[in-house]
């Protein structure tokens, strides 16, 4: 049984059949239509969700299937102590693929382990959001049309952002990339990422803390929100919150073709003035996320055999 829980599940080439398949439907939507009628996709958020739960929802219906689940934790029988092995194994026999949420590292990958049907990793703490990087790889491959040969900066919480985490890993594989990381030092990208993933693939990056600096290297400018829902004191979470606010004024030596990308919800730290700048690419992202994921389902469904 084929899952997404990391973007490693799918090879290069996969990713490149997701991205012609989204561009397909972007161009043919009606042909899609009815490809999933009489299925189901079960939507398991353990955690918080607007954007990831609605986007698989809305992929789902624009396809002709149709979609149960739950979107908060205290709703689900996770409240009365069931374990995620379980509720798998449940809910496969209701739904033919399941998308999850969970605030625990790992519990996808435990879903996978134990459902009979297709499951699909929508965020799991603060690792892997394998589903926001095919809406970022669509985004990038849209805008630049490659996804080799750039420099791409990652700005905020590079410690907590899953997005950030993700998308390193998917980049790893392509040509020519070079990564800049600017973050807090408190807010680094971890270790682990930088060892088996920059370090692994030869990848070159720089780490600062200035954004501004290094603004005219950049064909790429992932922004991301510090994620106070994993901070251990509020404190903490006060000090660093405001540490990048990206403004017009910070773009006046970036280039003309700079793609500026963030996987939302923003809090303040791409300020709306900004929205209206060609360069701004996060709510076209959205947008192609839920192409993604459309390309996603048909393909999971058609890899186990029901479509
Ligand atoms: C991201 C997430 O949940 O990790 N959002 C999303 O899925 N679009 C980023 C975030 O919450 O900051």
């Amino acid at each position: 049984m084929k899952h997404l829980i990391d973007i490693l599940d799918f090879s290069v080439e996969e990713l490149q059949e997701l991205i012609d398949t989204a561009n397909d439907i972007i161009d043919h939507p009606e042909a899609y239509s009815e490809r999933c009628k009489g299925k189901k996709l079960a939507t398991l958020f353990f955690e918080p969700s607007t954007r990831t739960r609605l986007s698989f929802e809305a992929a789902m219906y624009e396809l002709g299937g149709n979609v149960i689940g739950f979107s908060e934790a205290q709703s689900s029988s996770a409240a009365k102590g069931e374990s995620v092995a379980d509720t798998a194994k449940v809910i496969s026999c209701y739904a033919d693929i399941i998308a999850m949420r969970h605030p625990k590292e790992g519990a996808p990958l435990v879903a996978a382990m134990n459902a009979s049907i297709p499951v699909i990793n929508a965020g799991d703490g603060g690792h892997n959001h394998p589903t926001q990087t095919l809406a970022d790889l669509l985004t990038i491959h849209r805008e630049k049309g490659r996804l080799s040969n750039m420099t791409v900066g990652f700005c905020g919480d590079l410690k907590f952002g899953r997005t950030v985490h993700s998308l390193i890993n998917a980049l790893s594989r392509y040509e020519g990339i070079k990564v800049v990381l600017i973050s807090p030092e408190e807010l680094k990208l971890p270790s682990y990422v930088k060892k088996d993933i920059l370090k692994e693939h030869d990848i070159p990056y720089v780490q600062t803390s200035d954004l501004e600096s290094v603004m005219p290297d950049l064909d790429v400018l992932y922004m991301t929100r510090v994620q106070r829902e994993r901070f251990f004191n509020e404190e903490d979470y006060l000090r660093l919150k405001d540490s990048y606010i990206l403004t017009p004024d910070k773009l006046n030596n970036a280039k003309s073709d700079l793609s500026i990308l963030h996987p939302l919800p923003r809090v303040n730290e791409i300020s709306v003035e900004i929205d209206s700048d060609p360069r701004a690419c996060y709510f076209k992202q959205v947008l192609y996320g839920k192409y993604m994921r459309m390309a996603l389902i048909l393909k999971l469904l058609k890899e186990a055999g029901k479509l």
